[in-house]
């Protein structure tokens, strides 16, 4: 059985679908759900769905960037994790960190990556003009949301749309790209999942 481990910051809905999804014929279970905040919302919810949680407080390591992958190193290592899925992971990780999981790191991103790497993705969208947003999940590289592509979904951007709405409307296809592109990565499958088809 593959094993996962999820990284999360804040409410961890992306996670909580992702752990719904790893049942049955399923070929990955989750093994740990851990955060760099000790008060994210996502850890009680992977609590309650029987999963065990870790919290290392990045704030415990002022610029020490390489002290607090070590402590968050420990329970992960312990977990012996084959994936690891970031979930609305926060924290910018180092190239060392990046490549002790070379190919078997993913993240989600709310943008169609290539464009809008980084914050406030919807805003930048919408202040281009452009027609489409979206989402999508990459294996993780040294380069900040600059990996292989794993899966996009789009949705349109209507008139009106502010970055929360569109925020919403994205979340609504992350749910469904992130637990798409699990499925077949943890088979080792790696054709990228296209929302719409
Ligand atoms: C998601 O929209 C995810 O794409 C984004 O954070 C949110 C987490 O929501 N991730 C990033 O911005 C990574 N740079 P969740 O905690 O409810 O899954």
């Amino acid at each position: 059985m593959t094993r996962v481990a999820i990284l999360i910051s804040g409410g961890g809905s992306n996670m909580v679908r992702l752990v719904q999804d790893m049942t049955g014929d399923h070929p990955a279970r989750p093994v740990l759900v851990a955060s760099n905040d000790p008060e994210a919302g996502g850890l009680k919810r992977a609590a309650d769905l029987g999963v065990a949680t870790a919290a290392v407080d990045h704030r415990d390591f002022p610029r020490d960037r390489e002290g607090f992958e070590a402590a968050l190193l420990e329970p992960l290592l312990a977990a012996r994790p084959d994936i690891i899925c970031l979930a609305g992971f926060m924290r910018i990780l180092t190239p060392g960190f990046v490549q002790r999981f070379a190919g078997r790191m993913i993240n989600i991103h709310p943008s169609l990556l290539p464009k809008y790497p980084g914050l406030h993705t919807h805003a930048r969208a919408i202040a281009a003009g452009d027609a489409q947003a979206g989402c999508t999940v990459h294996l993780v590289t040294p380069e900040l949301d600059a990996g292989p592509l794993l899966g996009q979904a789009r949705v349109p951007i209507l008139p009106g749309d502010d970055a929360d709405a569109l925020a919403a409307r994205v979340l609504v296809q992350e749910h469904r790209l992130y637990p798409a592109v699990l499925r077949r990565f943890a088979a080792g499958d790696r054709t990228p999942v296209m929302f719409p088809r």
